[in-house]
């Protein structure tokens, strides 16, 4: 029997990883090496944003092939850059999606800015499309994409996944030109989200506010004689990869630097991009909280804050950092003695192995975001656990992780009491506890891998 060749994929996404960026700190790195795989197994191109300003648009397309995968990506106008990224798809959409109609600005000209460039990325990818390829659209800087694609004449098979939330039809109603948006992304073939919380809210919107008629039990929308299928795809980690850092010896370097400046301490830790979704200076009132409730603990608990900087152009962004520094500041001002801090802040990244090795030197990790499509640190610092004395994931029931992973302790993130009490059910926890819970969260991160999200997806596409 003839061997079916298998299809190219062409994945489309705002940030391009290129293979050699790998081991760079948190998700992307992940994302970035899951995809890679998936691409030298299918062959195919990885096109995007060069992450460059440019003077003028030129649409050149720059391409390169690393170890196996091709990657296209062209420079933007800075205009395009101010209002595309910036502007509509930071300042608009991530807040919104994220359930923070405060910071969400609503400007035309952004807008405008938004679908120019769409609609500049389907003219420079289209003619690499070629016939029987799967397209796979990633996030919200390209909702309208796949529509822009087919305005080009392009019927391949076309899929997009989401990795942030999406927010209920109340929030989403704020949105000026809600409708239209929606319209072009019923274009897909296929669309993902990481939890059914997402996937319902979005069903929801379509049968409410489009009169589309929903499956809600198969995720089958029908509208305008098109139909897409919407379904939830828990992005997981590349666990070999993720554990395979964790015996570097820069990872053994790490862990055993900060064990050692912890100085017999319980080190509990937190690794996030400094975005107001994390919920950082929430979690810093926690810790403030748990130090007021039990003022003797400072001798037994240094919380370590790895925070690099993200999307510095944004106001609410630097509103955040400017926050976060305030509050550490107070906090270790009322509670240091003269030889230890209680908290450190690092306004920086680490490679994964570094990341890891601090994972295993910490007994506590607090991932505690106010709202997060999934949140794969949650995921990073139990692979790497050692089974025979695990540390204690705190997780947010508002991260899309808490949907696989309850054996965690879960916390609502805007109490502090609440957070308090977390910490201090984890700083005590023994050792039994420790593991009976470990056993059924590593289940889910090493068998609910990226691996299966890439092939899951994938097949889904092509069927
Ligand atoms: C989130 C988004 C990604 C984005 C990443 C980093 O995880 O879902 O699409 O790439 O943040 O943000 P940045 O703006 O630096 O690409």
């Amino acid at each position: 029997m003839e061997e079916c060749p298998i299809a190219r994929i062409v994945v489309i996404s705002n940030r391009v990883a290129v293979p050699k960026a790998r081991g760079v700190a948190g998700a992307q790195g992940g994302l970035a090496g899951a995809l890679n795989s998936a691409l030298k197994e299918h062959g195919g191109i990885w096109f995007g944003w060069s992450g460059a300003a440019c003077e003028e648009f030129t649409g050149q397309i720059d391409l390169q092939r690393h170890d196996g995968v091709t990657t296209a990506t062209i420079d933007l106008p800075e205009q395009d850059v101010e209002e595309y990224y910036n502007g509509y798809a930071n300042s608009t959409l991530w807040p919104l999606f994220h359930y923070r109609l405060d910071l969400t600005e609503y400007e035309r000209q952004t807008g405008m800015g938004y679908e120019r460039v769409n609609e500049r990325l389907a003219g420079s990818v289209g003619p690499l499309i070629e016939d029987g390829d799967l397209v796979w659209v990633h996030d919200y800087h390209l909702l309208p994409l796949g529509e822009r694609l087919r305005a080009r004449g392009i019927d391949n098979r076309i899929g997009f996944f989401l990795h942030t939330p999406w927010p209920p039809t109340n929030l989403f109603v704020s949105l000026p030109f809600h409708e239209r948006l929606v319209r072009t992304m019923l274009a897909y073939d296929l669309i993902g989200f990481q939890t059914e919380t997402w996937l319902e809210s979005f069903l929801h919107y379509c049968r409410k506010e489009l009169g589309a008629e929903v499956d809600e039990a198969s995720g089958r929308i029908s509208f305008e004689g098109h139909e897409t299928l919407a379904r939830a795809y828990p992005i997981g980690i590349d666990f070999d990869h993720v554990t395979a850092q964790a015996n570097t010896e820069a990872a053994r370097e790490a862990e055993e630097r900060l064990r050692d400046s912890a100085r017999g301490r319980t080190a509990a830790i937190g690794v996030d991009r400094l975005d107001y979704s994390k919920g950082l200076p929430e979690r810093i009132d926690g810790i403030g909280r748990f130090f007021d409730t039990y003022p003797d603990r400072v001798r037994d608990l240094v919380y370590i804050q790895i925070a690099p900087t993200s999307r510095e152009d944004v106001d609410s962004y630097q509103d955040i950092r400017n926050m976060l520094e305030q509050k550490t500041g107070q906090i270790n001002g009322a509670r240091s003695e003269f030889d230890i801090a209680p908290i450190r802040y690092v306004n920086r990244g680490y490679s994964l192995a570094e990341l890891c090795g601090f994972y295993r030197a910490s007994k506590i990790a607090l991932v505690t975001p106010l709202r997060d499509g999934m949140n794969l640190v949650a995921k990073e610092y139990i692979a790497v656990q050692d089974p025979e004395d695990p540390g204690v994931l705190v997780l947010s029931r508002f991260a899309g992780a808490a949907q696989q992973m309850d054996e965690a302790v879960l916390v609502n993130p805007h109490s502090p009491d609440d957070l308090a009490r977390a910490i201090h059910t984890a700083l005590d926890m023994p050792l039994e506890e420790r593991k009976r819970r470990y056993e059924a969260l590593i289940k889910t991160v090493r068998d609910e891998n990226i691996q299966h999200w890439t092939k899951t997806f994938v097949s889904d596409l092509e069927a």
